[in-house]
């Protein structure tokens, strides 16, 4: 395990209850999460970062540096971590830079680590992007460093990161990305960005900077893609930001379709405010269930077996019933909280639901096959 700067981690985001957007704790920001998901503990997302202390200024943060790293405003090179458990106790196994200042012509802050197979990259820089393989005690490159090529690049930030879907490997920064369909060391093709700041207009997002400062990472979790990113409107400005989580989805063409961004976050529904939940924001997804761009938006190809889960859905009202939006011939069972409500196709209403919170609403494909737009609850 690799992570550089000085970080601390909170354990659980999504699964455990409901965080909302932005995630916030008392008298800390978090900035620029890195989210994972471990394989020894698939039900749970870490998410490392770093905080800012304070709404009167970013470098106030004398009470709770995490790991004895030196935290800088503006740190220039990178260390390396390492420890027994995700939760640590983390400690330096090299007692010097893993990346020095000076040895590439980028501040070298903001790494990621890019994992393919059995190797390891680690890419980094501010404006300008390096990539170099890691050596097999991932505290040690394994070969000098190479600039990352991004044609038709506009816009610039801090903060590479590097994933992989649809076989393509996509490069972002920030909310802008480019993609490459040959290897992690690129040439890359600049796509845009996947935040849409007019859709933040008249929210409570308004003020978090649109496309500026979205330092973050991608991360699945449950055959779920998530992007977890700093967000500046309800900390307190630009020096004392919180991080959001929003849902990724890919668009047939590899592009990344713009994130929805509201409070009411991932991993939650708030049927109140919506009575639609959209059948590819799951909370897990097994079996044949395949999410895709239909000419609506998104939507999730079911055959036998698919299984999909809706967790925290809330304020359902009383004699409530559910109507599975799409098309096909599937078959679908439908519990709450364990409870079998009923057998039902796509567009017969089913239920009714409980009323109330609803903490996990499961549909299972039990036979036939067909397409999932929505869940509507009515
Ligand atoms: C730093 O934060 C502490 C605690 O929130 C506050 O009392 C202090 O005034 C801040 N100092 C500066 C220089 O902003
Ligand atoms: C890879 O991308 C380049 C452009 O970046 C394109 O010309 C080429 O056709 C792509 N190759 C494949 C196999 O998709
Ligand atoms: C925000 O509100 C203004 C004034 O009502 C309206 O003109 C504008 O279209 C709204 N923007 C969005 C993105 O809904
Ligand atoms: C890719 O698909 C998205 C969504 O359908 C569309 O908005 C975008 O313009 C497409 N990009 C290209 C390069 O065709
Ligand atoms: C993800 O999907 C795969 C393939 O259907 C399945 O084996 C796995 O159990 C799923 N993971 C979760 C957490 O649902």
């Amino acid at each position: 395990m690799v992570q550089a700067r000085g970080a601390w981690l909170l354990a659980g985001l999504l699964g455990r209850g409901h965080a909302g957007n932005p995630i916030m704790l008392p008298s800390l920001g978090i900035a620029d999460p890195h989210a994972h998901v471990w394989p020894a503990d698939p039900d749970t997302v870490f998410v490392y970062a770093t905080h800012d202390c304070s709404p009167s200024g970013r470098g106030n943060c004398t009470a709770s540096r995490g790991l004895g790293f030196r935290m800088d405003d503006w740190p220039k090179q990178i260390g390396v971590v390492s420890g027994p458990t995700a939760r640590g106790p983390f400690s330096d196994p090299i007692g010097k830079a893993l990346v020095p200042e000076g040895l590439v012509p980028s501040y070298s802050r903001d790494p990621c680590v890019f994992r393919e197979g059995d190797d390891y990259y680690l890419i980094w820089g501010t404006f300008s992007y390096y990539v170099a393989k890691l050596d097999g005690s991932l505290a040690a490159l394994a070969e000098a460093p190479r600039p990352v090529v991004i044609r038709n690049q506009e816009h610039r930030d801090d903060k590479p990161f590097v994933h992989r879907a649809n076989g393509l490997y996509y490069l972002s920064w920030g909310c802008f990305y480019a993609v490459s369909n040959s290897s992690v060391y690129g040439p890359y093709d600049y796509v845009g960005s996947f935040i849409d700041a007019a859709t933040l207009e008249n929210t409570s997002f308004a003020s978090g900077g649109g496309t500026a400062d979205r330092h973050g990472s991608f991360f699945a979790f449950h055959n779920q893609t998530y992007f977890a990113c700093n967000d500046r409107s309800h900390g307190g400005g630009s020096g004392y930001r919180n991080t959001i989580v929003n849902y990724v989805h890919y668009a047939a063409n590899g592009s990344i379709a713009p994130l929805r961004i509201d409070e009411v976050g991932v991993g939650a529904f708030d049927v109140a405010a919506s009575p639609r939940v959209e059948a590819e924001n799951y909370f897990s997804a097994s079996g044949a269930a395949a999410k895709r761009e239909t000419a609506a938006g998104f939507a999730v190809d079911v055959g036998p077996g698919a299984a999909l889960a809706y967790n925290a859905v809330r304020n359902v009202p009383p004699g409530a019933t559910l109507r599975l939006v799409g098309a096909g011939d599937a078959v679908f069972e439908v519990a709450a909280d364990g409870a079998e409500i009923g057998t039902c196709g796509v567009g017969a209403p089913c239920g009714p639901l409980p009323a109330g919170d609803v903490a996990v609403l499961a549909v299972a494909a039990v036979r036939g096959a067909g397409t999932l737009d929505a869940l509507e609850i009515i």
